[in-house]
């Protein structure tokens, strides 16, 4: 190990042999924390070739177990979002793609955050299940072309026991780094081609294009090292996507989405990842067909109808969704309102989002219970035109004076006098 450390540290290229050691040696507890953060820390300041990453992604999804999906007809395609606020692009596209025959098994988790995870927001469904053994899961995929469970299984232990060394050593913010960490949970999983949707902008990982363009070719570069094929569409997370922040909020705007409501950038977004996934499938010969089949399965109602038949397949309520006015609410509404005429011209996303966990939307700790029916309702966004006294934002709440959450929402939001252009949505796609 000893000497790993110095090759990396004086700019040598690992070998797989080497790379497999410290990974293996590390997973096992053969390998102390001190030399591999010191081995991090080489890699964080001297980087990686693309062969060492791909071998340090395989060699940590074969640190655990991986989830055999051959048993799902036809190719299965996997999404991933490097994480922003408002984004419930998985509740849409799924419903999406399913609708034009590729299967989505979709394995999602809860974490921190300032909104639950996926599975967090699907539960403000009643009586949806996403606890269900492999055999269920692979049915109801077969079946329906669509199911979202509950992630199961030690997948790439070598990456969490990593993940929490970078995390106070200071090695976290290493490109490599971060794309074998994201990469080997996606292979884990068992899809044969992914679409990532790197986030930008204030609101993300990742502040700057470049930066986010860099981690997007990192990750396209593992995938497609190691035989998945994969595609990153660069978005914007200047401002939340959408205008809802909060778990049941997010279903009703995703199941707005899937009945035809044109809410543009959550909208365009959700087709632009749908059409690649399919493209990835192989269903489509091109990009334009594969949306327009799509497109056409919103106005149709098929889209709608898929994620109707995937609530239905894991015993959640469906009326809450035909009327979506049933989706759990919390007690009070108050506006926060602007405080001088002019344009929107940032909506902090960040802010935006611990507002929405002040309220209970989201966990600080793992012990914290979510409250699916608190939210916030965007009512202005970037480029918007605004009038003092007019409504930014609506807190869905169970306090009556949710004093944390409306400082911050007005922390979150900047009104200039000169009109302000909206901001581009997908800024690149990386393939
Ligand atoms: N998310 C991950 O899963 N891993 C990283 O290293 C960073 C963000």
């Amino acid at each position: 190990m000893y000497d790993i450390i110095v090759k990396k540290r004086d700019g040598g290229e690992l070998t797989k042999e080497e790379i497999k050691f410290f990974v293996d040696g590390y997973t096992k507890g053969d390998i102390p924390d001190y030399q591999a953060s010191a081995l991090t820390m080489a890699i964080y300041f001297q980087g990686m070739t693309a062969d060492e990453t791909a071998t340090l992604t395989q060699a940590m999804v074969d640190s655990g177990e991986t989830i055999d999906l051959s048993a799902i007809e036809g190719k299965k395609v996997d999404k991933h979002s490097t994480g922003g606020v408002g984004d419930k692009v998985t509740f849409i596209v799924g419903p999406m793609v399913a609708s034009v025959g590729i299967p989505v098994a979709k394995m999602s988790g809860r974490g921190l955050g300032h909104t639950g995870g996926t599975l967090d927001k699907l539960e403000s469904i009643k009586g949806l299940e996403i606890e269900m053994t492999k055999e269920k899961f692979i049915e109801n995929v077969n079946t329906h072309k669509l199911a979202v469970a509950g992630q199961t299984g030690n997948l790439a232990p070598a990456d969490k026991k990593l993940y929490a060394l970078r995390d106070v050593t200071g090695t976290v913010n290493s490109l490599p780094l971060i794309a074998g960490s994201i990469m080997s949970k996606k292979i884990a999983s068992g899809a044969d081609s992914i679409v990532l949707d790197v986030k930008t902008g204030s609101g993300a990982f990742m502040k700057t294009l470049e930066d986010s363009e860099a981690l997007a070719r990192e990750m396209v570069n593992i995938g497609n090292n190691l035989g998945r094929h994969t595609v990153a569409v660069i978005s914007d997370m200047n401002q939340p996507l959408g205008y809802e922040v909060g778990n049941a909020n997010e279903i009703r705007e995703a199941a707005e989405i899937l009945q035809g409501k044109n809410v543009e950038d959550l909208r365009l977004l959700s087709l632009e990842i749908a059409s690649h996934m399919a493209v990835l499938a192989e269903k489509f010969s091109s990009y334009e067909e594969a949306y327009q089949a799509i497109e056409a399965n919103i106005e149709n109602g098929k889209a709608f109808e898929s994620l109707r038949t995937l609530i239905d397949a894991q015993g959640g309520d469906v009326a809450m969704i035909d009327e979506l006015d049933k989706l759990p609410k919390a007690s009070y509404e108050i506006e926060v309102t602007a405080e001088k005429d002019g344009f929107i011209s940032a909506i902090d996303a960040e802010s935006i989002g611990v507002a929405a966990m002040y309220l209970g939307a989201g966990r600080a700790t793992k012990e914290d219970e979510i409250n699916h029916g608190v939210g916030i309702s965007l009512k202005k966004k970037i480029g918007d035109p605004v009038k003092a006294g007019e409504a930014l934002v609506v807190l869905v709440s169970d306090d009556e004076q949710p004093d944390d959450s409306i400082n911050k929402v007005k922390e979150a939001y900047t009104i200039s006098n000169e009109k302000v252009e909206k901001p581009t949505l997908i800024h690149n796609i990386i393939k």
